[in-house]
């Protein structure tokens, strides 16, 4: 696939402070902060897996989407042009902010934006020491986000038809859609993890449902939930498994207003055999909402 990765996530905050403590003491990742600008976040070898921007609101700026390569982000670029979607080229202060070779910006029909880019620059640096947490990201991505979607049609046209995701699975909403019909949350893969991408029918003022980061072991998880719980952060959901990509994970909430999903253990599908279905459960057990975890 041309696009094979969840690169990165930019976001926009009210309260640079409490996601710097929420980031770094909470989520156990590295945090460098520039000022009273920018948080930048690394959990592996890519520059920045987050980007936290000072703002007048809380929502999400862009979404980085990787291309395997110059050849693969041409493709991308011109099957975007080919269907009518207008692309931009990024200029040369962007592409060295961001510490990637190439980039173009492309919104999607849900008026997410987009940052699709190739050639990244590696931090090789060892990670600042925190508490030990070892993040499974690289070249799979660091985990997904699911973003709202208010015309699912044309957004599966977009990731699916455009960008080459592949449908993974579905669950149905019975009764969130317009005039009482059924909406729907559709999950896309752009590699071996089940999804990289959810799609939510539905508005979300952030413009972010959540976003989820994935660790190595059960136990960086139960340390994460309880970290969190001493800083005293809400638990949106309890511990729980999901049906479709396996994941053991608790949610909690960022000072955003949004989550973030924190858990382990993600299956990794084969795209060449895999049939899309419904699912009709969020979870196996677990994932409580508004319950203390
Ligand atoms: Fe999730």
């Amino acid at each position: 696939m041309d696009i094979h990765a969840l690169g990165y996530l930019r976001l926009e905050a009210t309260d640079l402070d409490t996601w710097e403590r929420f980031l770094r003491d909470g989520l156990d990742t590295e945090v460098v902060r520039d000022g009273d600008s920018e948080l930048r976040v690394r959990i592996d070898e890519r520059p920045a897996r987050l980007v936290v921007t000072a703002s007048d609101v809380d929502r999400l700026a862009a979404v980085g989407w990787e291309a395997s390569g110059l050849r693969a982000l041409a493709r991308v670029t011109a099957a975007l042009e080919g269907a009518g979607v207008e692309v931009r080229g990024a200029a040369p202060e962007e592409l060295a902010d961001r510490r990637v070779e190439a980039l173009v910006h492309v919104c999607d029909p849900g008026g997410s934006a987009l940052e699709i880019y190739a050639g990244p620059a590696l931090d090789h640096r060892p990670l600042a020491p925190r508490a030990g947490t070892r993040f499974v990201a690289g070249d799979l991505g660091f985990g997904h986000v699911v973003l709202p979607q208010p015309e699912m049609d044309a957004a599966m046209a977009f990731y699916e038809g455009i960008l080459g995701f592949q449908h993974r699975d579905s669950m149905r909403l019975p009764g969130m859609g317009p005039d009482g019909s059924d909406a729907w949350i559709r999950f896309l893969g752009c590699n071996p993890r089940h999804h990289s991408l959810a799609l939510f029918e539905g508005p979300v003022p952030s413009g972010i449902v959540h976003l989820m980061l994935e660790v190595d072991d059960l136990d960086a998880v139960g340390r994460g939930l309880d970290r969190c719980r001493d800083l005293e952060v809400p638990i949106s959901a309890s511990l729980g498994r999901h049906t479709n990509d396996h994941m053991v994970s608790f949610y909690v909430g960022t000072p955003g207003g949004f989550d973030v999903e924190y858990g382990t253990g993600g299956r990794l599908v084969d795209p060449a055999t895999w049939v899309a279905t419904e699912i009709t459960a969020v979870s196996y057990w677990g994932h409580r909402w508004g319950s203390a975890g």
